[in-house]
């Protein structure tokens, strides 16, 4: 009897598996002459599960095992800056030799090893990421760079031309020096220049997640499904010869994800194997942990352009947020401000921030924020 009711589920799950594969492949024919924005949209989120559930993308960008990925010697480094045992993060800062305004700002706020040491009990260990000026920019930038490092031994370079074309290349050289020289680090997270990242709740975030030992851990603001860009006159068009598929496999926004040790390792390892000349760096991120079956979570209050709004409700939460350069300073005072968690205190607090998070998240125009749900955890 038992047999035969398991057998009876076998048949189902296998006839919704047929009935899931006829109806893509129906959409792809029925779709397939038809290249708008909103169909490539429904069209890539169509294939999705294909995509995130079979070998096909990583076989077709696989390079032979004997091939060596490109080698660029470091200009700067510094091998003995994650020595110390007990790293909870290692932080890396997306930048260019040129954005030295940025990194000083950096510093000063959510980058700060020392504040993160005395004020939130962890260790964090950040580095900017960079690659060679352009030859046109002149000798002065580089030398500019190196009193810079001898100030603050935090950069480090390698001799490729640091160029938007070449993001993946930093990318490269992000998880190969973790790899070499920061194995231990608890964390790994990857963030832009002109990102705000809200230290304290990260830190509390990812020191509970510590406790439980997590793996296989990948988070940020997750891209589902999303098509490449086939329109030649965009910064990110993909040509076909360089990604075949109507759909990227799931990825967090390079703007800034957080993965655990394990993970790093994975996606090193794959990016050993995998075809590098996919300019992306979040995409091709995104590939490589597809290969090793990582999976993302998405997390609400992690921003992928957006911006979060200003208010107290907001930074209680908040962990990253996209665009901020001007504010930096303002935005570090007032949300790392120890009391701003005192507004959503008591009942009467947090029906407060209740109504006023649904009020700043929650409109009917489309606004490049966190989600309206964020309003709601
Ligand atoms: C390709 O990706 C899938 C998961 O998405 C994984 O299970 C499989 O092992 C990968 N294939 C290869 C050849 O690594
Ligand atoms: C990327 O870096 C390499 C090595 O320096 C250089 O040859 C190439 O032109 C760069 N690509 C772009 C698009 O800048
Ligand atoms: C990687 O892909 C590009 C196309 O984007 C191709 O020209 C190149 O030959 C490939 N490299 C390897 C080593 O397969
Ligand atoms: C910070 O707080 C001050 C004083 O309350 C306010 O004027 C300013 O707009 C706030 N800035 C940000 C970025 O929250
Ligand atoms: C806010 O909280 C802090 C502790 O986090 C407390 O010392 C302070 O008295 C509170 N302020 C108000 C106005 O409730």
């Amino acid at each position: 009897m038992r047999m035969f009711v398991s057998g009876r589920r076998v048949k189902k799950w296998q006839f919704i598996q047929l009935f899931a594969t006829c109806f893509i492949l129906s959409l792809m024919i029925f779709w397939g002459p038809i290249d708008n924005h909103i169909v490539s949209h429904m069209k890539s989120y169509s294939y999705r599960y294909l995509i995130n559930s079979y070998d096909f993308v990583n076989n077709t960008l696989s390079v032979k095992r004997s091939w060596e990925g490109p080698h660029y010697p470091y200009l700067i480094n510094h091998r003995d800056k994650c020595r110390a045992q007990n790293v909870l993060l290692l932080l890396f800062v997306k930048t260019a030799p040129e954005n030295y305004n940025r990194r000083s700002a950096i510093r000063k706020t959510w980058g700060n090893e020392k504040y993160v040491q005395s004020q939130l009990n962890a260790n964090i260990k950040t580095l900017f990421a960079l690659g060679a000026p352009h030859p046109l920019q002149g000798e002065e930038v580089q030398r500019k760079l190196i009193w810079e490092d001898q100030t603050y031994g935090d950069l480090i370079q390698q001799d490729f031309i640091d160029s938007f074309y070449n993001l993946t290349l930093k990318l490269l050289l992000q998880f190969s020096w973790a790899n070499t020289f920061c194995p231990h680090a608890k964390f790994l997270m990857t963030a832009d220049d002109d990102i705000f990242i809200h230290m304290p709740n990260l830190v509390e975030y990812l020191q509970g997640l510590e406790q439980i030992g997590v793996q296989d851990f990948w988070v940020g603001r997750v891209h589902r499904g999303s098509p490449p860009v086939r329109d030649r006159s965009s910064k990110y068009y993909v040509s076909y010869e360089m990604y075949q598929w109507p759909a990227y496999p799931d990825y967090t926004a390079g703007a800034a994800y957080v993965i655990s040790s394990d993970v790093a390792a994975k996606v090193y390892e794959a990016s050993q194997t995998l075809n590098s000349s996919l300019y992306i760096d979040d995409v091709f991120m995104g590939l490589c942990a597809n290969k090793m079956g990582i999976v993302p979570q998405h997390h609400v209050f992690f921003s992928g352009e957006g911006k979060a709004p200003y208010h107290p409700c907001i930074y209680e939460k908040m962990m990253t947020s996209h665009g901020h350069v001007q504010d930096l300073y303002d935005l570090w005072r007032n949300a790392t401000d120890p009391t701003v968690k005192n507004v959503s205190r008591g009942f009467f607090g947090q029906i407060y921030c209740r109504l006023m998070k649904i009020s700043l998240l929650c409109k009917l125009t489309y606004m490049d924020t966190y989600p309206c749900r964020a309003a709601f955890v």
